[in-house]
């Protein structure tokens, strides 16, 4: 049993839902996995309030156990090739019909606040004030922290033709964020499947 299966047991959790990569927005009854501590002078995040220290690459859970998986402004943090490699790992741990949700940018809306310029919300940092829609190309240029740079920004139809290329089902694709820039960022649930595709020797027995 991984630590992740043996932590939902003895917190009494009937569900494993999994918000990855939480920094400073932990979520009640779910278990929240950060692998970094927070560091003075982050000016990205609030704080790193995980349960479980662990590295979302590599997370020691029971394969087909978890029942939700949720990232909020966290894909954008690995390259592309790494990203898809994610999306084939959470579908081997998420139960058969398990969520996968995922919010984050869209390029092409962050595109859209560029061409925007000034009449386009910003927020302050300390390389002066930034576009809401520049932020997310690179991500945080300025505190030195390497997990607050941005490796790849998704256009929401190319990742969720990604997610169905790995096999799930998206259920939504919308920009009605929930925790950061609703219009700019998607909201994007996918549903792992039902169960493993038959393979020829099923098919032979059916
Ligand atoms: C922009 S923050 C988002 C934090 C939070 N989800 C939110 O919406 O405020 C990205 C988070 O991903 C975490 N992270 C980056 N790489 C990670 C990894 N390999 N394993 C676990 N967490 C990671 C960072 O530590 C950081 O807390």
């Amino acid at each position: 049993m991984g630590i992740i299966n043996q932590y939902a047991l003895d917190n009494g959790l009937s569900e494993i839902n999994l918000n990855l990569g939480c920094g400073g927005r932990p979520i009640t009854g779910w278990i929240n996995i950060d692998n970094y501590d927070y560091q003075d002078g982050d000016h990205s995040r609030s704080g790193s309030d995980y349960d479980i220290k662990m590295d979302l690459r590599q997370l020691d859970v029971a394969p087909a156990t978890v029942d939700k998986i949720l990232l909020v402004h966290v894909l954008e943090h690995f390259v592309r090739w790494e990203t898809l490699d994610l999306l084939q790992y959470f579908r081997t741990l998420l139960r058969p019909k398990g969520q996968l949700i995922v919010e984050m940018p869209d390029f092409w809306k962050c595109i859209e606040l560029v061409l925007r310029g000034k009449d386009a919300p910003h927020m302050s940092t300390p390389l002066g004030p930034m576009n809401m829609g520049m932020t997310q190309f690179y991500g945080n240029q300025w505190d030195r922290l390497d997990y607050e740079t941005h490796r790849y920004v998704w256009g929401i139809d190319e990742f969720t033709s990604a997610l169905t290329e790995a096999g799930y089902a998206v259920l939504l694709a919308s920009h009605e964020a929930q925790w950061h820039l609703k219009g700019r960022d998607m909201l994007v649930v996918a549903e792992a499947p039902s169960a493993t595709a038959a393979g020829p020797l099923d098919k032979s027995i059916a």
